[in-house]
């Protein structure tokens, strides 16, 4: 059943959705969490594959085509591979991706590539085993190379992508090693600037590593030549002159895309978010879960996708941090 396409109060198209699927996470990235990890969901609290299935299919009716399983970790939610299963049962959806940090992807490639996902983000923010352990405060490196290995061995139909985020004072020292892994051809790496969404509050303008800066850093060794850039892509991607491989980046801060926006979010327990930085949320899962029937649903989903924000402020003064931090959000 096809429904009316969903617009915002703005004329913007809706047709992506970020589908968080839970808040744990087997790291503990500096920049996103304290050591001791966040107040988890409680179980009863996060959507069930079946709540998840329905409110997926109705987006669909409704024109999403692009889902993106986030998390927290994604993969630590047990059988990740039946609800991208299901998923891949609604017909209207295009394209089904993942974000993962890769620890689990040794031993769940294969499953996810199998039930349907078409697409991979690893996130690595180092390639050099102690640098990667310290701003985890994990030594998990070898296992997500071998988790990257069997990716690219299992085969997905769409490019395996390798996300850093860029900090000043961290990732300078990363971005050569980064560059070379993106040279070796197997994977595009795209630099993500850090953004106010962190567990410590932490986050200053100055801590943003600005992707015009990383791109200088790698075009002085190794001259990039950017791609045309698709509306609503996110980043701006590059590919080296002398055709080794290709590299993006992701400049939400220094350079906000927010005019095409065509993306919304769903938590693990059932709450819209416009926005990555929306400071208020809608409730989905309770009148999901008080027996509303699609119609209903889709007049709340309506009602507050029409007020989707026109842009986020995090250069401007004054900006607020929203209470949910990104890996209850999702990215
Ligand atoms: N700013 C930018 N990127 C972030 N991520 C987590 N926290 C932040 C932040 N504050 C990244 C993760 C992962 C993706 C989901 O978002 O490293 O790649
Ligand atoms: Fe986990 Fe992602 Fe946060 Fe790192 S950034 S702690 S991998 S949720």
């Amino acid at each position: 059943m096809a429904r009316d396409s969903l617009r915002d109060g703005h004329g913007r198209l809706i047709e992506d959705l970020r589908l968080s699927v839970t808040d744990r996470c087997n790291l503990r990235c500096a920049y996103c969490m304290p050591a001791e990890g966040l107040p988890w969901l409680a179980r009863e609290e996060v959507l069930s594959f079946e709540e998840l299935a329905r409110v997926v299919a109705l987006l669909a009716q409704m024109g999403v085509v692009d889902v993106r399983l986030t998390g927290g970790e994604p993969l630590v939610r047990r059988d990740l591979p039946v609800l991208v299963a299901m998923l891949r049962r609604i017909g209207e959806l295009r394209e089904l991706s993942l974000t993962t940090n890769g620890l689990l992807l040794e031993r769940d490639a294969p499953a996810l590539v199998a039930a349907g996902v078409d697409r991979f983000n690893v996130s690595l923010d180092s390639v050099d085993r102690e640098r990667y352990a310290e701003l985890t405060r994990r030594d998990a490196l070898p296992r997500v190379m071998c988790g990257l290995r069997r990716l690219a061995e299992v085969g997905c139909p769409g490019p395996i992508k390798v996300n850093a985020v860029a900090l000043r004072g961290y990732t300078e020292r990363e971005v050569l090693p980064l560059a070379e892994f993106a040279r070796q051809g197997r994977f595009e790496v795209r630099f993500i600037e850090f953004m106010p969404l962190d567990a410590d509050r932490a986050w200053q303008r100055e801590r943003v590593l600005t992707g015009a800066e990383v791109r200088a850093a790698i075009d002085a060794v190794h001259p990039l030549v950017e791609e045309p850039r698709e509306p609503s892509a996110t980043a701006r991607t590059f590919r080296f002159a002398d055709g080794r491989g290709r590299i993006g980046f992701v400049n939400p801060v220094s350079e906000p895309f927010c005019g095409d926006c065509n993306r919304i979010r769903l938590t693990a327990d059932g709450h819209l978010r416009t926005c990555l930085f929306s400071l208020n949320e809608t409730d989905l899962r309770t009148p999901l879960r008080a027996g509303a029937d699609d119609d209903e649903l889709e007049q709340i989903v309506r009602a507050a996708v029409w007020r989707k924000e026109l842009k986020h402020r995090v250069d401007e003064p004054g900006f607020i941090q929203p209470e949910r931090t990104m890996s209850a959000i999702g990215g």
